[in-house]
C-alpha cells in the first residue's frame, strides 16, 4: 500500500496579505476552487495497480479544524497528525512514518508539500508508479525538475548513473539551498535537477534513516509519538517531547547525507525527472506564472478594471480595484491590507510580513 504523507506545515509569508497566519497558503483557493491542500488530496486519485489509502495530514494544531473541514467537503477521510509546534519537515516526516508502520505492513510512503501545483497529474501519477518500484527496493525516491534560472529556494540533485530499465537516476549529491554563485554554476553544469520536494520511500527506511543521520529525531519523535494520541480523526503527539526534537528540514537532516554516501549503512537514492508542470508556489510571481492570463498577460481575480496593462496580476477581495498603464506588478486587496509589489521583487513580501511581526 501506498500512504500520502500531505505536509501542512508553513505560513506562506510571501503571499501575504492573502495568506495569514491563521490562513495559510495552503489552505486558500488560490488556483481553483480546491484549496492547494485539497488539490494535493485529490493527486493521487486513480493510480493503477497500487493501493493508495486515505492521507495522513501532518500539520499544527492550530489548523485542525479547517483541514479536517475541507477533508470533509471533499468527502475524505484520513489521518490529521497533530503538532504542538513547527520543528520542521524531518519531524514531521518521522512522526508519520510512526503512524503510518502502525496503520500498515511497512507501507511506502509518497511524501508531498501541500503548496505545490502540479499541472500534469497523469504523468506525476505514471512517476510515481515507477517510484514504487523504486522504493519497494528500499531505496529514498526524489522528483527532479529541470531548473531554468538560478533559484537560491530549493534543492539541487546532481544525477549519477542511470538506473537499470527506469527513467531514474542515482543521486551523485544532494545540496540544499546553495548560495546563488554555486546556483549559477548548477545551472551551467547542464547536471543538476531541482528537488521538487516529493519524496517516496517505505517508512521504515525512512526511520533507519533518520536513526543514522539524527538519532536525536527519532527518540525524541518515538516519545513524543508513543502510539499517537487518537480523537476521531485528529491524532496527537506529546508536546514536551516532541519540542526536543531538532527543527530539521528531510533535506538537510537526510538527503544530504544520503547524497555524499558517507555512510554505507543509509538507504540509497534514486531521482526520477518529473515533466509535469510541477510549481512551488512561493510567492506572487509564481502564481502569476500559473494562473491563465489574458492577451496581454495580466491576471485578475475579483473586482478589478484594467487599462493598458501588461504582466500584471491584480487581485480584489472587498472592492474595487483599478489600474493604468503599469507593466509587471503585483496589487492584492483585501478588506484591511493592500499589497503593491514589483513582480520581480515579490520575494521580499516576506521582509514586510517580518517587520509587521516584529512592531505586532
Ligand atoms: N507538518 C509540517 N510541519 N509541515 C511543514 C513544516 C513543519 O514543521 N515545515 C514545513 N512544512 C511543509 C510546508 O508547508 C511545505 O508544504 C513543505 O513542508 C516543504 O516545506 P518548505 O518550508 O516549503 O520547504 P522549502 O520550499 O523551503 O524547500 C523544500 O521544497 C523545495 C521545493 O519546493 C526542499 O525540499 C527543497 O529541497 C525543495 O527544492
Ligand atoms: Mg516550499
Amino acid at each position: 500500500t501506498l500512504i500520502p504523507v500531505i505536509l501542512s506545515g508553513g505560513s506562506g509569508t510571501r503571499l501575504w496579505p492573502l495568506s495569514r497566519e491563521k490562513h495559510p497558503k495552503q489552505l486558500l483557493s488560490l488556483i481553483s476552487e480546491d484549496s492547494l491542500l485539497q488539490a494535493t488530496v485529490r493527486r493521487m486519485d486513480g493510480l493503477d495497480d497500487i493501493d493508495v489509502t486515505d492521507p495522513i495530514v501532518v500539520c499544527n494544531e492550530e489548523y485542525r479544524f479547517v483541514i479536517a473541514e475541507q477533508l470533509r467537503v471533499m468527502e475524505r477521510k484520513g489521518t490529521i497528525l497533530l503538532e504542538p509546534s513547527g520543528r520542521n519537515t524531518a519531524p514531521a516526516l518521522t512522526i508519520a512514518a510512526l503512524t503510518a508502520l502502525h496503520q500498515g505492513d511497512d507501507p511506502i510512503l509518497l511524501v508531498m508539500p501541500s503548496d505545490h501545483v502540479i499541472v500534469d497529474t497523469e504523468v506525476f501519477k505514471k512517476a510515481v508508479q515507477q517510484g514504487v518500484q523504486l522504493a519497494l527496493q528500499g531505496r529514498i525516491v526524489t522528483f527532479g525538475i529541470t531548473p531554468d534560472k538560478p533559484e537560491t529556494g530549493f534543492g539541487y540533485i546532481q544525477t549519477g548513473d542511470q538506473l537499470d530499465n527506469s527513467d531514474a537516476y542515482s543521486i551523485a549529491r544532494f545540496v540544499e539551498k546553495p548560495d546563488s554563485t554555486t546556483a549559477q554554476a548548477y545551472l551551467d553544469a547542464g547536471t543538476f535537477l531541482w528537488n521538487s520536494g516529493l519524496f517516496l520511500m517505505r517508512a521504515s527506511i525512512w526511520l533507519q534513516a533518520i536513526e543514522l543521520c539524527h538519532p536525536d529525531i527519532l527518540s525524541a519523535c518515538r516519545t513524543a509519538w508513543n502510539g499517537g494520541s487518537v480523537d476521531g480523526n485528529f491524532t496527537r503527539v506529546e508536546k514536551t517531547a516532541f519540542e526536543q526534537c531538532t527543527s530539521k528540514s528531510i533535506d538537510y537532516a537526510v538527503m544530504e547525507h544520503i547524497a555524499l554516501g558517507q555512510n554505507p549503512q543509509l538507504p540509497a537514492g534514486a531521482v526520477i525527472p518529473l515533466t509535469a508542470g510541477w510549481s512551488d508556489v512561493g510567492a506572487w510571481d509564481s502564481l502569476w506564472h500559473v494562473l491563465p492570463k489574458d492577451q496581454s498577460g495580466n491576471v485578475s481575480q475579483g473586482d478589478v478594471l484594467l487599462h493598458e496593462c501588461n504582466n500584471t496580476l491584480a487581485i480584489s477581495e472587498s472592492r474595487l480595484v483599478a489600474c493604468v498603464g503599469i507593466r509587471d506588478m503585483i496589487v492584492v486587496e483585501t478588506p484591511d491590507a493592500i499589497l503593491v509589489a514589483h513582480k520581480d521583487q515579490t520575494q521580499d513580501v516576506k521582509k514586510i510580513v517580518d517587520s509587521l511581526k516584529k512592531t505586532g
